[in-house]
């Protein structure tokens, strides 16, 4: 291999195998300096220096256990988090253009910066001006967070050895490019070897990095799958347009729980913080009407009351339509050919909505029985006694399974004002006050007791 030119003028980028005292493609003195080299590649020392050696668990240094957290002070990233910011650590931030990824991390940033933590913001997507902007209109112009404008990896690191920030957001992966890779930024091949380097830096330096990452059309994160196994930790920031709520959800987390979720509401003045989402998601709620039935979730740790709608009507198509927003499509198909088989209540010939209200996406198999009461309450043009929450898994026999942490449920809802949930009969469910649990064994029970039919 050819050798590479290690040092580089800091006027005008000239390459130099080594360190003079003039430029001599421009003339200014004292302007080279020696680059960090990079550590993929052909020859290069792999991490640590104890390659190859088999140790005992125990003989391991315990300095570490816990991991050592610093809070950021927005607490719903902390949440995600598990609890605050690890030493070292590589998170990567998914989602989609325009959804508020660089807004959150700036506020993250600003937020980190000001307990006293030094914090770069390397963006590679905007220029310094533009993040100037965004910071003035997020209030944080005298924010302490040093703003770097830059896509070489190779510049970024020479930047990073000399500083040693102990938080590095790099906005974003896929315009990183390494020129010890011949392709265009963006490629898979340099999107991989720029996350690998970044990473291999945060662990050798106990620097935390935080990468922004582009979704595509189908909603995965682009670039290699890899990626997301060389991170410890993947959180996706979702939303519907049009709606204010934004959901920063723990997909996979080295250092706490994964399906944790963080709710933000993004305003005029940047993302605000909503510490009682149940609240928000049924704020707007229309007058208890058919279709709509109130779910009794559970996001991560905490209680998320969302309200589920359907719509039935009879299709002009012979392919009668499933729309589906913000829920699983086969999930609902499920429940349909339960409902058809185990219960007796086609809907064929009927187009199928069915929508979460508010943005948000629910993923719990619990939210079952609420789904099949909203299909059920719209077809039957019943609506549900309004202070009455729904939970409950359907399985294919038509049986309804226990779903956890129903105690937690249920307290929710009685904050709110419910007074009564339908759901399967717990086994050692603690009595929770102004709330009665209607049981049920089964979806057939259910359609018989509700909508007589
Ligand atoms: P941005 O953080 O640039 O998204 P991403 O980095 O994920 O592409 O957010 C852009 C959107 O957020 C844009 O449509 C404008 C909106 N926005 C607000 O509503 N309020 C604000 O204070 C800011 C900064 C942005
Ligand atoms: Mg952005």
């Amino acid at each position: 291999m050819a050798k590479q030119p290690t040092h580089k003028c800091t006027e005008c980028g000239a390459a130099h195998f080594k360190w003079s005292g003039q430029c001599d493609a421009c003339q200014a003195w004292n302007s080279i300096i020696e680059e960090a080299p990079l550590s993929t590649g052909p020859g290069k020392k792999s991490l640590g220096a104890m390659r190859g050696k088999a140790l005992a668990l125990s003989d391991l240094n315990a300095k570490d256990d816990p991991p050592s957290r610093t809070a950021s002070g927005v607490a719903e990233m902390d949440r995600v988090l598990g609890g605050g910011l690890v030493e070292a650590s590589a998170i990567l931030v998914g989602g989609d253009p325009g959804i508020g990824k660089s807004t959150l991390l700036l506020q993250v940033a600003a937020r980190f910066a000001r307990n006293g933590m030094h914090v770069i913001y390397v963006s590679g997507e905007e220029s310094a001006e533009q993040i100037r902007m965004r910071a003035a209109r997020l209030k944080l112009s005298e924010s302490p967070v040093r703003l770097a404008a830059e896509t070489n990896l190779r510049d970024i690191l020479t930047t990073l050895d000399k500083e040693r920030p102990k938080l590095v957001i790099i906005d974003s992966i896929q315009t990183m490019w390494s020129d010890q890779v011949d392709s265009a930024p963006g490629s898979v091949s340099q999107v991989r070897a720029a996350c690998h380097e970044l990473v291999t830096f945060a662990k050798r330096t106990g620097t935390a990095i935080i990468l922004v990452g582009h979704v595509t059309k189908e909603g995965a994160l682009a670039g290699p799958r890899v990626v997301e196994h060389m991170v410890d930790t993947v959180l996706y920031f979702e939303g519907e347009r049009g709606h204010q709520f934004r959901v920063l959800r723990a997909v996979k987390n080295r250092f706490g729980p994964a399906d944790e979720i963080g709710v933000f509401e993004m305003t005029g003045r940047g993302l605000a913080e909503v510490s009682n989402p149940s609240a928000l998601f049924l704020s707007d709620r229309d007058k208890p009407a058919p279709g709509s039935v109130v779910f009794s979730g559970i996001e991560g740790s905490r209680p998320v009351l969302t309200e589920i709608q359907a719509l039935v009507s009879p299709s002009p198509n012979p392919q009668a339509r499933r729309t589906v927003v913000g829920l699983d499509s086969q999930r609902l198909a499920t429940i349909l050919a339960v409902l058809e088989s185990r219960c007796g209540v086609p809907f064929a010939g009927l187009d199928v909505y069915l929508n979460v209200a508010g943005g948000m996406r629910v993923n719990e198999p619990a939210a079952d029985l609420a789904v099949a009461a909203a299909l059920l309450s719209a077809r039957e043009d019943i609506s549900l006694p309004p202070e009455s929450v729904v939970f409950g898994e359907i399985s294919l026999s038509g049986a309804l399974r226990q779903v956890t942490q129903a105690e937690n449920r249920l307290k929710e809802a009685s904050k709110l004002g419910f007074t009564s949930a339908i759901g399967p009969a717990q086994k050692k469910l603690p009595r929770v006050d102004g709330m009665t649990l209607r049981t049920m064994p089964d979806l057939a029970t259910f359609v018989q007791e509700l909508f007589g039919t």
